[in-house]
Parts: C-alpha cells; sequence; structure tokens
C-alpha cells in the first residue's frame, strides 16, 4: 500500500497513519546514524590501513615477509621517469619485491633498457611470441635492427656514426660484446647504451651461431624491428642510410646467402648423425653474415630441433654459423630467401679468411667497384646493380680513407 515510505503517508491523518509515520521516521534516525557509523568506521579503516601500509613499505626491506600479503600500492600514473609514490631507500636493482612494475604499451613495444635478466630459454621463448592481431594499436614505422656481433671495440664506429645521422627513427642497434666489456660512446652516439647481456664466443664454434640467435632474440623484443642485419666490427656500410632502408623494408626475400656446395668444404660437413631430421639434400653452406625480415627471425629464436643436431654434430671443421640458419631455411622457407647476401667479402686470396682492406687500399674505385661491378642481381621481380650494402673486412687504418670519401662516393 505505499505507506510505509515517507512522502506518501503525509495526507494520512488517522492514528495509525501517525504511529507509522513516526516508526518510519525513527527507522530513518536509525538508518542515518548506522550510515554514520559505518562512513566513520571506514575511514579509521582506510587511515589505519594506509598507515600500516606506508610504515610495511618503508621498512619493507625488514619486513618484506609481512608485506606480501598485502595490496601492492597502485601507481596512478605508469611513467616510469616519475619516482614511486613512496619514496624507499636505496635499493639493489634486481630485486623482484622492489621493482616498480609498470603494464606500459610503450615499454612492451620498444623496451629502452636492453639489460635484463633472462635467460637465453627465456629470452627465446618471450621472442617467439607472435601477436595474433593484425593491426597494431599505434602507427607502426618499420625499423631496421643493426646487430654487431663484436670482439671489442668498433673501430668503424665514426663512419657508422655518420651513416645512421638524422634517421634515428628508422633503425635501432645491438651490440654483443665479450661479457664485462664496456663500449665507451659519448651518451649521445646512436651507440650509446645497445650493448646486450652477452656470453663468451668462440670463433668457429656453436657458441657464435647462440650468440647470432641472441643477437636477434633481444632484437625482436622491439615490436617496431622489421628488418635485422647481422654485422661485425670490420663491416661498413656502401650506400647511405636511406638506400640501405629502402632496399631492405621494401624486398620480399631475406638476404640470406644458402647454397649447395658438394666439395668437402659443403657437403663434407654433414654428419649422418643429423638423419633422419635432416638429410644431405638439405644441406646448405653460406656467408653468416645474414639479413632477415622479422617472420623469419621468430622461425629461428623458436627452433629447437633443428638446432640441437646442429649443437650435437656440427663441430670443427662443420661451423654452424655457415650451414644452420642455410639449411634451415632452405627446408622449409627457401621461397622467402633471395639466397645472396648483401655484404661483401673478398675470398679471392683463399685460405680460411677472407682479404682484410687497410688504408691503402680505400681508393674512389675500388668503393664504386663494390657498390656496382657490373654484374645484376635479382631484386623481387626485377633486376638491379646494386648488390651489396656492406663490405668487410676494413682493418682501423682504413677509417680515415673512408671518412674523407664517403660523402663523395657513398652519399653519407
Ligand atoms: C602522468 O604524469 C605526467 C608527467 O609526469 C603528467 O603530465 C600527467 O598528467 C600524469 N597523468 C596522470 C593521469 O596522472
Ligand atoms: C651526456 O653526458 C654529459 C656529460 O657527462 C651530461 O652533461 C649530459 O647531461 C648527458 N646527456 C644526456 C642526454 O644524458
Ligand atoms: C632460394 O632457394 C630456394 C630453395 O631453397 C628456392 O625455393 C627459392 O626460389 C630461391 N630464391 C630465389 C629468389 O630464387
Ligand atoms: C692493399 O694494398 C696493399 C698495398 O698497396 C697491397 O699490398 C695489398 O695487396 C692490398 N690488399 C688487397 C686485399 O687488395
Ligand atoms: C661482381 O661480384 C659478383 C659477386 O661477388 C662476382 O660473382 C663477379 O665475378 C663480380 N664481377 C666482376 C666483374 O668483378
Amino acid at each position: 500500500m505505499g505507506r510505509t515510505r515517507g512522502g506518501e503517508g503525509r495526507d494520512d491523518s488517522s492514528a495509525v497513519g501517525e504511529k507509522e509515520k513516526h516508526t518510519c521516521l525513527l527507522r530513518m534516525a536509525q538508518m542515518l546514524s548506522y550510515l554514520m557509523v559505518f562512513a566513520a568506521g571506514l575511514m579509521i579503516g582506510l587511515t589505519t590501513c594506509s598507515q600500516i601500509n606506508g610504515i610495511f613499505v618503508s621498512q619493507r626491506q625488514q619486513y618484506s615477509s609481512i608485506n606480501r600479503g598485502l595490496p601492492r600500492p597502485q601507481p596512478s600514473n605508469c611513467s616510469l621517469n616519475q619516482p614511486p609514490r613512496i619514496l624507499l631507500p636505496p635499493r639493489p636493482p634486481l630485486d623482484p619485491q622492489d621493482q616498480f612494475q609498470c603494464m606500459d604499451i610503450d615499454n612492451f613495444l620498444h623496451p629502452t633498457n636492453l639489460i635484463h635478466s633472462m635467460s637465453d630459454n627465456e629470452l627465446f621463448w618471450r621472442a617467439s611470441l607472435l601477436p595474433k592481431k593484425e593491426e597494431y594499436p599505434y602507427k607502426r614505422k618499420p625499423k631496421v635492427a643493426f646487430m654487431f656481433l663484436t670482439r671489442g671495440p668498433l673501430p668503424m664506429l665514426p663512419l657508422w656514426e655518420r651513416f645512421f645521422l638524422g634517421h634515428s627513427n628508422f633503425f635501432n642497434i645491438y651490440i654483443h660484446a665479450p661479457p664485462g666489456y664496456h663500449l665507451q660512446v659519448s651518451n649521445y652516439s646512436a651507440f650509446y647504451g645497445r650493448q646486450i647481456p652477452s656470453k663468451e664466443v668462440s670463433w668457429g664454434t656453436v657458441t657464435l651461431a647462440d650468440a647470432e640467435r641472441r643477437l636477434l632474440a633481444n632484437a625482436l623484443l622491439d615490436f617496431s624491428n622489421e628488418r635485422f642485419v647481422l654485422l661485425s666490427e670490420s663491416c661498413i656500410p656502401v650506400y647511405n642510410f636511406p638506400t640501405v632502408y629502402r632496399y631492405l623494408i621494401d624486398s620480399f626475400h631475406s638476404f640470406v646467402e644458402s647454397y649447395d656446395d658438394p666439395s668437402r668444404y659443403g657437403r663434407g660437413r654433414y654428419s649422418r648423425s643429423m638423419l633422419p631430421d635432416i638429410q644431405l639434400r638439405h644441406w646448405r653452406k653460406g656467408s653468416q653474415w645474414f639479413e632477415l625480415n622479422r617472420v623469419l627471425a621468430v622461425y629461428i629464436v623458436s627452433d629447437t630441433r633443428y638446432y640441437t643436431l646442429f649443437r650435437k654434430y656440427c663441430k670443427p671443421a662443420c661451423y654452424p654459423d655457415e650451414h644452420y640458419i642455410q639449411t634451415f631455411l632452405n627446408m622449409f622457407h627457401g621461397n622467402l630467401n633471395s639466397n645472396r647476401t648483401v655484404t661483401w667479402v673478398d675470398w679471392s686470396l683463399g685460405g680460411p679468411h677472407p682479404a682484410t682492406y687497410s688504408r691503402a687500399n680505400i681508393t674512389v674505385n675500388f668503393l664504386q667497384a663494390i657498390r656496382n661491378n657490373g654484374t645484376l642481381c635479382r631484386y623481387n621481380s626485377d633486376m638491379t646493380s646494386v648488390c651489396f650494402l656492406f663490405a668487410r673486412k676494413f682493418d682501423h687504418t682504413a677509417l680515415e680513407p673512408l671518412l674523407g670519401l664517403s660523402s663523395q662516393v657513398m652519399n653519407f
């Protein structure tokens, strides 16, 4: 009958009505006081809670086990530049209790700090993740990852810095140097802070291929990287950045040299222990200096089955860096590969190492011959005189003449 509602009892003048009105008011007063007690309780509770929380947080290092059960303070703003809301005493950087965890899309898509604590296994797993959703939640500008596998200093650094100047939105640099080696560069260099966590490498062994895969995996963590070039400290660019960028980004194919060499330096290095997974007809050889697109890079860091066979059975005089990626691509992704390399090298002297060029060898004609030696190469569905984008090997004495000629011959 609606009588219990205060507003409707107003015109009712009967005694029963009066009584009902009275009870109703009483109930309302009661409810109000309950509410007030509840609100006060809530406020006291909240204040105490945050104080206790504050005490626990400020003494987190001593009482971290007590804190574990309490909810973490929620940062209202996910900017890593912002100091944490509660100032803590200095702490060791990798204590997971004290890490300021921030679910930030920028940091997920483009990690700026290359230092991490992942093992190779963890890193390769993470690098193998592919987005299912086709569109990116931002405007994606594809970048080229320049991956330097070095034994220490980068003698050609000034030439590379000149090459990269003004194009910072289109590339990322990754450096795998010996563990403990710290590359000395000024903080405005494109190479500053670009060393990845590394491991010891002995040339010719599987640790070299491990390092290549480690470079790929680290570079894959940045979702803007679309093409991945492996370089060494003795490599130089022979075209300017815009040419190199367009050449790689627009190519349907990757540039991994891969061919069947029937001699003992090719098929001779195959081991029948790799049967039945890898057969002699699959076996390929090629230059270590590869260029891969993102899809192939993910396949390579995701492979365990075939890599394990190389780790076990490809030992000197078999060199995994000359056979693993070359054979793996031939077996599964040959149609995505151009089967040629974009890194020029001179094997004409014979022997196990290619020619190294020094100061006296650097001339305009020599550089022009690398850039265009009269041979045409297949590029997408056309032919082009641009076959090589990079060249090796150059020693530190070559730097000065190269800097002198770079703008005249190479347009940078
Ligand atoms: C986050 O921090 C930035 C810079 O400190 C500030 O400009 C912005 O207003 C903050 N946003 C929020 C939601 O607090
Ligand atoms: C680079 O280093 C100089 C001197 O060490 C310092 O003054 C400057 O603020 C640094 N710049 C950046 C961007 O870190
Ligand atoms: C590269 O070799 C593969 C075989 O592994 C072949 O399928 C592919 O067509 C070759 N690529 C080009 C561009 O010729
Ligand atoms: C480089 O120049 C030196 C001196 O002219 C010459 O002896 C050497 O053969 C050259 N090296 C190559 C690889 O052409
Ligand atoms: C040009 O380079 C290609 C690839 O290295 C080589 O096969 C060819 O013999 C060279 N041509 C000349 C004229 O040097």
